[in-house]
């Protein structure tokens, strides 16, 4: 298990669509996530995909607490999950808006919209098929997470760039003008 550096906006590899993962590559990937969830913890991220730590390759990892969670159905806390060739169909096509940051644009925030309820499935390190129903923050974070293998950041997803900048500014100016 090693903590590797997170690749920042403008690396090449970010930009990237990172290639599925086969039979060949599984004996590998439990070193991989080893890395990527030492990599996310130091970092203080709650979600990482693998071409952040320099892999284009189709494996997310992701969780959940209660604090994120919203009321809507389906969003509920989620422990650490690894997804392998993630895949995912839109439930419910109504996009809301959600603050994100990103361990590759460390600092920043960013108003996100993002489709409210999508099913997803991909195969844990086990080859167990994980297929779930998932809202709110839990829908929002899927969606984040697996955009990066197909090379894209959060804000080529936002709408209004008003809404973007410092962490700590947002923070400042929400709490002056009553913002959330
Ligand atoms: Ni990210």
């Amino acid at each position: 298990m090693t903590i590797r550096p997170i690749f920042r906006a403008g690396a090449a590899i970010l930009s990237e669509v990172a290639r599925p993962l086969a039979a060949a590559d599984m004996p590998s990937l439990p070193q991989l996530v080893a890395d990527m969830r030492a990599s996310m913890a130091a970092a203080g991220g709650t979600g990482l995909a693998a071409p952040q730590i320099g892999e284009s390759v189709r494996l997310v990892i992701f969780e959940v607490s209660a604090a994120r969670t919203t009321a809507q159905p389906d969003d509920d806390p989620i422990g650490m999950t690894v997804l392998v060739n993630p895949s995912w169909q839109v439930l419910d096509a109504t996009e809301d808006l959600g603050w994100e940051g990103c361990l590759s644009l460390p600092g920043l925030r960013g108003e996100v919209p993002r489709y409210r309820r999508i099913r997803y499935r991909g195969h844990d390190l086990n080859g167990t098929l994980i297929e779930r129903t998932a809202a709110g923050f839990h829908a929002r974070i899927f969606q984040h997470e697996v955009d990066h293998l197909d090379g894209i950041l959060y804000p080529q997803r936002m709408r209004d760039m008003r809404r973007f900048g410092f962490t700590e500014e947002i923070l400042a100016t929400a709490a002056t003008i009553g913002d959330r």
